[in-house]
């Protein structure tokens, strides 16, 4: 517990997010709480600083102007990419739609995929028309890449991989998954929804060909993502919306575009939500990602051992899993829990998490889910585990 107590107690976190209170919020998988400096930066755009962007001749619009565009290169930093490789979008769930629907087939049909991804790095490509192929998991639940190997053919266009489950917590030897998509000619996309807040991320070293991500996990607002891509990828994508800010020159008989990632950004964007995003990037490095994963690791492994003690609990996922810890209590549904939790102050998630195909792999409908952050501690962990010590005597 050396790393929780010190992420903790040198730097305030949990003081440092508002809306937290006394509350044990284990839900920020599904979205982080904001600390201060995020609502602060939002707060400074809109009250002081407003106007919008790239359009303007006026200083205010200039400034703005270099907000944003500061913000795309702080997120493509984060990832250890270029700026002129960073797409902002409304989040993960655009990203991958992106690319599923604009990047050119070359030939190829099919799509691999994981028995633990998320609905939105599986609709996607459905609706794009490609044929979809799913790895299966080792028996604690990480994606099985020696499988991935043999089913890989040079139909694939893409494989695409939660970089971490948001289910499980499992993390994917990315380096791995590149290497082998690449050998048959295929590119890798992952999803780094749940790995951007806890891992740090380096595209280059990984060789992964895009990275999808969003800004409201990773202690930024809603309604805005990313998506990184390879720049020769990029430019061989036509956009997917029309509109203002990503034209070169319109007429009444045709139209040409400008180069990514203006391209791919149709319409005024989310001006604000990128200067909170940068604020966001921002917050975390000060911590360290590195921090925060020691500090989520070590809460993780509290909690299975807790929850190990407790009896009558089954756990889900791999011991190393990454900062998510998915349970059901035997005999309960998860609903259940989750509502005899939140009486006890305690937020977790219960449902399917939008991951129905590894629900039936783990054969349940549904599981309760506790996700941790930076300002999570031992007290979450403690009234999670007088939490489900209650629903065990209502349930009997
Ligand atoms: C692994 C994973 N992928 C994709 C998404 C979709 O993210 P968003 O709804 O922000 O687009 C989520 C959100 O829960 C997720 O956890």
């Amino acid at each position: 517990m050396n790393a929780p107590t010190r992420i903790n107690s040198a730097l305030n976190v949990r003081d440092q997010f508002p809306a937290l209170g006394g509350w044990h919020y284990l839900d920020s998988a599904a979205t982080a709480q904001k600390p201060q400096a995020v609502i602060n930066a939002i707060t400074a755009a809109y009250s002081c600083d407003y106007a919008t962007v790239h359009r303007g001749v006026y200083e205010r619009s200039a400034s703005m102007t270099d907000a944003y565009e500061r913000s795309r290169a702080a997120a493509a930093r984060l990832v250890g990419g270029q700026p002129n490789e960073l797409v902002f979008t409304r989040g993960a769930t655009e990203a991958i739609n992106l690319v599923a629907r604009t990047l050119p087939k070359a030939g190829r049909s099919r799509v691999l995929l994981s028995q633990l991804e998320h609905h939105s790095n599986i609709v996607p490509w459905q609706l794009a028309g490609y044929e979809v192929d799913a790895v299966p998991l080792t028996g604690d639940g990480q994606i099985d890449l020696d499988a991935a190997e043999r089913m890989l053919t040079e139909d694939h266009r893409v494989v695409a991989l939660a970089h971490v489950s948001n289910v499980l917590g499992s993390i994917v030897d990315a380096r791995r998954a590149a290497e082998i998509a690449h050998a048959k000619g295929a590119l890798l996309l992952l999803d780094g929804c749940q790995a951007v807040p806890r891992l740090s991320v380096d595209v280059a070293s990984i060789g992964a060909d895009f990275y999808a991500f969003s800004a409201h996990k990773l202690y930024g607002p809603t309604g805005i993502g990313c998506l990184w891509g390879r720049a020769d990828l990029l430019a061989s994508m036509p956009p997917l919306q029309g509109g203002g800010a990503m034209i070169d020159t319109v007429s009444f008989d045709d139209s040409t575009f400008l180069d990514p990632p203006a391209r791919f950004e149709a319409g005024t964007p989310h001006i604000v939500g990128a200067i909170g995003l940068h604020a966001a990037i921002e917050w975390v490095e000060q911590l360290s990602i590195d921090a925060i994963h020691a500090h989520e690791c070590a809460l993780v492994g509290e909690t299975r051992r807790a929850l190990a003690a407790i009896g009558g609990v089954t756990v889900y996922g791999p011991d190393d899993s990454a900062g998510i810890v998915s349970f059901n209590v035997d005999g309960v549904h998860p609903h259940d829990t989750a509502t005899i939790l939140d009486d006890a102050g305690v937020a977790v998630r219960a449902g399917h998490h939008c991951a129905q195909p590894l629900m039936r792999w783990l054969g349940v409908e549904a599981t309760a889910r506790a996700s941790f952050a930076a300002h999570s501690d031992s007290s979450d962990i403690e009234a999670l585990v007088r939490g489900i010590e209650q629903v065990k005597r209502v349930f009997g």
